[in-house]
């Protein structure tokens, strides 16, 4: 028998919290609202999407019996993995396979294994109770894997189709972020406006937490990986108050948006939180952050106070104006250049001949840069066209531009102190860690809305459960429309309809606190230590919600 932890033995029982409405079974009245429209570029959204455009928001208001025949029907529905991990997906399959066989026991869930792959290439496993039971409570995405592949072309469409109807499967579960949900979009699209008889329904998953809107209040896996990087720097400022000798450059994921970043500064107080959508709004260059930087460090140091925690986002580079063009001149010069490119066998050689094509702003941009830096700058994109910001070390470059700019400040008489830096890069650590009770209760209530929507007959719908920072017995479940989250963006030279990403509101409730405090935290030694995830005990350690979104709804 395979070993698996007393914690995750013990977990295996725990019964996730659902909302009123499907206590009972995923059979549900539902209360529809007005025809929706998109949130920008209404015409040309319309326009795309002709069959599922303008769907009403759906409100699951209570539990029926299912008179009406509809969602009694057997049903064979597949679920897809998309992107990359986030802890609580194992809950959402759990949740929609016990939502599917609440509406009839003969029903049957098909995995799409390693992602949107596993549909193109029709490689799948059925789910059943026994396979299910060893991955619930539990975080990975290993239950079926997950891939990056873009489902977005006819012929992908077309064999999705095939696949499914051998299968006799008539619902498909989309479990992604906003790329994958906008795929799902298309997909759902492509299905009703050619009369085939599958639903699409997504489901919003992304550590990242950019995926978030009126409608959906939080992607799952973000109050979780959260509080593992939460942990682990609460830890950190504890180290490096006892040992009163190093400044840690912590490097966060969460690629684009930094809410991971803000929401683990609430947590721990850390000295320095750069905020990406801050530097873009202030046009910010590399030079005025690595100086406020050092200046921060300056006061501690003059103070004795030689140590310090900074937080650096992900994405932090795309942010820098200078940057941000310099990105988009090499994504043209390396899609137009591949075999060039990739011919080089000497690194030198190479940055040459890229910094020969770049224009004169951004050759200096990119010139002084470490080359570790600029390799990384030129690596692979991702198949969504995305700068693997994940293998960008910001963490080290930021820490060797400040000591620079301590020298030159020590020079000048305007600091004292001693600066030692170490660096950390907290990612991959925290998307598969056991779903917290929020991410569990959050994550299993999607599913279940899943099969109730499946049941209910609808297309082209997100899962969505609101109110969740009040208690399970006031979460609201129901669909929200995709295509309502909607606009038009530039994507590899082309208009395309794509969810828009949440960043950070520099006038949401969430940075204007941390804004508010961030002067007090950056002189003093304000660390707060929030320690691991508790899954068993009171309550009020187990059963939190995130900073960010108690803030954002006001509590
Ligand atoms: P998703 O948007 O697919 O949820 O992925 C989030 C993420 O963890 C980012 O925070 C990170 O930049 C990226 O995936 C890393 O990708 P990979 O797993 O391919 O290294």
């Amino acid at each position: 028998m395979k070993e698996i932890s007393a914690l995750q033995k013990a977990r295996a029982a725990y019964q996730p919290k659902l909302p009123p409405a499907l206590r009972k079974g995923a059979k549900v009245t539902i209360s529809e609202g007005a025809p929706t429209t998109a949130v920008a570029d209404v015409d040309k959204v319309k326009a795309i999407f002709k069959a599922t455009f303008g769907s009403p928001v759906i409100t699951f208001t209570g539990n029926c019996e299912g008179s009406c025949g509809k969602c009694n029907r057997s049903i064979n529905a597949g679920v897809i993995l998309s992107g990359g991990q986030a802890p609580g997906g194992h809950n959402v399959i759990a949740g929609l396979f016990d939502g599917l066989k609440s509406l009839n026991g003969d029903n049957k869930l098909y995995g799409f294994l390693k992602g949107p792959d596993g549909l193109v290439k029709n490689e799948f496993t059925e789910l059943t109770s026994e396979f299910i039971a060893d991955y619930r409570n539990t975080g990975g995405f290993d239950m079926i894997g997950s891939g990056r592949t873009k489902l977005e072309t006819d012929e992908q469409f077309e064999l999705a189709r095939k696949h499914c109807e051998a299968l006799g499967i008539t619902a498909l579960v989309v479990i992604g972020g906003d790329d994958s949900n906008t795929n799902a979009c298309m997909l759902a699209e492509y299905f009703k406006a050619n009369n085939i008889g599958i639903q699409v329904i997504g489901c919003p998953k992304t550590i990242d937490g950019d995926l978030k809107n009126d409608w959906i209040e939080t992607s799952f896996g973000f109050d979780t990986a959260c509080r593992v990087y939460s942990e682990l720097i609460g830890n950190i400022g504890r180290d490096a108050n006892s040992a009163k000798k190093y400044w840690h450059f912590i490097k966060l994921m969460g690629r684009s948006a930094s809410h991971i970043g803000l929401e683990c500064a609430l947590q721990t107080q850390p000295n320095i939180a750069i905020i990406s959508e801050e530097v873009a709004e202030k046009k910010m260059t590399l030079n005025q952050i690595v100086k406020e930087m050092a200046e921060i460090v300056a006061v501690r140091g003059n103070a004795g106070l030689n140590f310090g925690v900074a937080l650096i986002p992900e994405g932090l580079i795309e942010f820098v104006p200078e940057f941000k063009i310099l990105i988009g001149e090499l994504n043209d010069i390396l899609a137009a250049n591949l075999d060039k490119v990739n011919g080089f066998d000497n690194a030198d050689d190479k940055m040459k001949f890229i910094a020969g094509k770049l224009s004169a702003a951004s050759a200096a941009a990119f010139n002084p840069l470490p080359t570790g830096i600029k390799a990384q700058l030129c690596n692979d994109r991702d198949p969504h066209g995305n700068v693997q910001v994940s293998l960008i070390e910001t963490e080290k470059m930021l820490a060797e531009m400040v000591k620079s700019e301590l020298k030159k400040m020590a020079v000048e008489g305007k600091y004292k102190g001693k600066f030692s830096s170490q660096v950390h890069f907290f990612g991959y650590e925290g998307r598969c860690a056991a779903p917290s009770n929020y991410d569990a209760d959050y994550c299993y209530s999607l599913g279940f809305t899943a099969a109730a929507l499946i049941g209910a007959g609808k297309t082209g719908y997100m899962s969505s459960i609101r109110n969740t920072t009040k208690p399970s017995s006031e979460w609201v479940a129901g669909g929200i429309p995709i295509t309502m989250m909607m606009n038009i963006e530039r994507r590899h030279g082309h208009d395309k309809p794509v969810i828009q990403k949440a960043l950070v509101k520099l006038d949401g409730a969430p940075f204007r606190f941390f804004a508010g405090k961030r002067a007090e935290w950056a002189k003093a030694t304000a660390y707060v230590y929030p320690g691991p995830i508790q899954y068993f005990g009171p309550t009020e350690v187990c059963d939190l919600v995130t900073k960010t979104l108690a803030l954002e709804k006001g509590c």
